[in-house]
């Protein structure tokens, strides 16, 4: 079966390719914006008409938090209008589609882990432009599932991980914020779950079931334990300084609370998650050996 994954040059994207030796039953097809750009509607038509994909995994977006402040056109085009595009093909084409969606839908004023039905608000323009890829998906194409995932990294791209590992070893103190509290994904551990749905569809060992699912690692962090974290797993000594938001001002706010409630994909896929920390040092060891 073909499953098509967009925006495979990011994080998610490049560890879905990498895990795609140990599912052969799928042929996973990666793209990106040089090979389908999925703004534009022709090509994705003419796309789905050439490989007609069993499963889409939607990984491309518009992921500059801040930058996205100042440019509200293509976050808005590349979120939200691209995703209708690519749910209307997946119903045309008569293709599964997982669109990958983000904590930042919420204002973060909550204090226990969201669930799916707790009301969004986004504070920002990616949080928004993300929530409407998630309603032009369910309108266009019911057989969607949408996957909310936060603070995304891996051995693959930019992201804080390997940010905080190199300025680490340029400096001998760090401020990090230790007011906003999420919890960690590993980019890899969510490329096994949406190829672990997949697959036991495929095998009939279990259904796809449309809706809105939220996914990260286990257990809670804040920023600024995360990269104590992050140091002293790669035995770096320079020290971090905890430091409020207020302290730190960016074009874009952020939530204080993001931690989402995983119940719903455990339970109906059948997973289990990995705490943060162990993840987290899967990670750092597979940066240290490249
Ligand atoms: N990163 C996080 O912390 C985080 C947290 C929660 C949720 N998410 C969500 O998780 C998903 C995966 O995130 P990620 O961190 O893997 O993102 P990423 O590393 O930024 O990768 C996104 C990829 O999509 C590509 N892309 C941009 N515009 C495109 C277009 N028009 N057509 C095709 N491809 C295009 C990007 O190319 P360029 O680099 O050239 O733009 C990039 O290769 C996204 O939906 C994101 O919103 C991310």
């Amino acid at each position: 079966m073909n499953v098509l994954v967009t925006g495979a040059y990011g994080q998610l994207g490049s560890e879905i390719s990498a895990l795609s030796g140990l599912y052969p039953e799928l042929n996973i097809i990666g793209t990106d914006v040089d090979s389908l750009d999925i703004t534009d509607n022709k090509s994705v038509e003419d796309f789905f008409k050439k490989i007609k994909p069993g499963f889409v995994i939607n990984c491309a977006a518009y992921t500059a938090v801040d930058k996205a402040e100042d440019e509200i056109e293509p976050a808005t085009l590349i979120n939200a209008t691209a995703p209708g595009i690519i749910a209307l093909a997946c119903k045309k084409y008569n293709s599964k589609l997982i669109q990958i969606s983000t904590d930042y839908v919420f204002n973060g004023k909550g204090f226990r882990p969201y669930n799916e039905e707790d009301p969004v608000d986004p504070i920002g323009v990616y949080g928004k432009s993300k929530y409407e890829g998630e309603i032009n998906c369910l309108n266009n194409n019911s057989e969607t599932v949408i996957i909310r995932t936060s603070w995304l990294y891996s051995s693959y791209g930019k992201n804080f991980v390997k940010t905080i590992l190199k300025i680490g070893k340029e400096k001998d103190l760090l401020k990090v914020i230790f007011d906003q509290v999420g919890s960690p994904t590993y980019a890899k551990d969510l490329a096994i779950v949406l190829l672990k749905i997949i697959n036991q569809y495929i095998k009939s060992e279990s259904n796809f079931t449309p809706g809105i699912y939220h996914y990260s690692n286990e257990g809670v962090s804040s920023w600024y334990d995360f990269s104590v974290a992050i140091l002293k797993m790669a035995n770096i000594s320079c020290k971090i300084s905890p430091v409020k938001s207020e302290e730190f001002i960016t074009l874009a706010k952020r939530p204080h609370y993001s931690v989402l409630d995983k119940t719903k994909i455990k339970t109906t896929y059948n997973l289990e998650i990995q705490n943060w920390r162990e993840s987290l040092l899967d990670c750092i060891q597979t940066i240290i050996k490249d």
